[in-house]
């Protein structure tokens, strides 16, 4: 049986990747920091299928004892201080867990057992200004937010131990993926949370910065098979994870409040505090190498996804407003 680590296991990712490889007969690893109060919201129907261990991206000796007990046989980086928005205010600290993180867990492997497999979560936000229309694997970076600056050192790192050390390091350029598990602070979480609220009549607005971004938005439950996948080849390498379209947040905005029957307009109102130092306009995935060596194609639609948050933003705010 393979053992799969995987760090982030308490955030939207972490979950969705352990489900698929429990599916898969994995042993998983699920890699928790210490908190004060419990962050198990997202596993809490595979708690019993999972081991949970505790750990810090901060701190190399944690790392070091987590992988010598549980020597798995593919470890998943998904840790990290994810919000952009927050990055300016926490560089340092977004630095460190982010770029720096990376590096102590690649060291680590290095150390204890360089056959390890790893993957590294890496982001589209390193195209940030984009140098070119779609982006793939050769575009080149030019991140707009220190959360981009972390992730350009995170890949490049990823990439100079595959190529230092001889190590199956592969770096995953994913394209924003949402879901129901999305954190509530995300624009397309921010917009299906409002929606439900506006309709159940528990809210009457909802305060957004820039509706004319666009992102290449897909179901994160598809793309973390593409992770899997990328560490079952017989070479580690860098792939862009996507779908291939773009859209705007306002058009993310119309749909979600049309699919309730309400007019968007209406309801949102532009809010100078979330609007960004330095904005990324525009991203658009070629992910046409992932599909032809890894076979992977996303599933779920834009609208699908559109309404499968807003679906279940409804049933959750209406159990809450019902049942209390
Ligand atoms: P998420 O929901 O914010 O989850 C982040 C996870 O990292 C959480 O489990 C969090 O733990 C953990 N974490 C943060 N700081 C840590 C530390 N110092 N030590 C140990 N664990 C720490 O993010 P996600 O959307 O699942 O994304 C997963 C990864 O993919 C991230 O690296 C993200 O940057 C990257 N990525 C995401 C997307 C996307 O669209 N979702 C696209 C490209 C790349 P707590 O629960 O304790 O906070
Ligand atoms: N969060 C948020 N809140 N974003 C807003 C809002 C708002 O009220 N109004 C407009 N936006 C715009 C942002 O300015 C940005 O252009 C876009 O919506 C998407 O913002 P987020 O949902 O916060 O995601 P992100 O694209 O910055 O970052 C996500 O995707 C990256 C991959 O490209 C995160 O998941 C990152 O961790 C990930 O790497």
């Amino acid at each position: 049986m393979k053992t799969a680590l995987i760090t982030g296991i308490t955030g939207q990712d972490g979950s969705y990747l352990a489900e698929f490889l429990l599916k898969k007969n994995y042993k998983v690893i699920g890699v928790m920091r210490r908190s004060s109060t419990t962050t198990h919201e997202r596993i809490e129907h595979i708690l019993d299928k999972i081991t949970l261990a505790q750990a810090d991206m901060h701190d190399q000796g944690s790392l070091i004892n987590l992988i010598e007990e549980y020597q798995p046989t593919e470890v998943y980086n998904l840790a990290a201080q994810s919000f952009v928005h927050s990055s300016w205010n926490q560089p340092i600290l977004t630095g460190d867990v982010n770029a720096l993180g990376v590096t102590r867990l690649l060291e680590t492997i290095r150390y204890v057992n360089p056959k390890i497999r790893f993957y590294q979560a890496s982001s589209s936000e390193m195209f940030g200004k984009v140098q070119e229309i779609p982006q793939n694997e050769k575009t080149p970076f030019y991140p707009r937010s220190p959360y981009g600056v972390a992730k350009v050192y995170g890949h490049w790192i990823t990439v100079n131990y595959r190529e230092s050390f001889n190590i199956f390091a592969s770096s995953g350029i994913l394209f924003n993926h949402e879901s129901p598990r999305r954190g509530l602070e995300f624009v397309t979480r921010k917009i299906s949370d409002g929606v439900a609220r506006i309709k159940l009549g528990l809210s009457d607005r909802l305060n957004l910065g820039n509706l004319d971004a666009q992102r290449d938005w897909g179901f994160a439950g598809d793309f973390v098979e593409a992770m899997w996948l990328m560490l079952q080849q017989s070479e580690p390498n860098n792939y862009v994870i996507g779908t291939g379209e773009t859209h705007s947040v306002r058009e993310f905005c119309e749909i979600a409040f049309d699919y309730v029957g309400l007019e968007y307009e209406k309801y949102v109102i532009n809010d100078e505090h979330n609007f960004r130092p330095a904005e990324v306009d525009l991203l658009i995935s070629d992910p046409s190498q992932a599909m032809k060596d890894l076979g992977w194609k996303y599933k779920v639609s834009f609208k699908e996804l559109v309404k499968m948050m807003v679906d279940a933003d409804l049933n959750r705010l209406e159990y809450h407003h019902y049942s209390n």
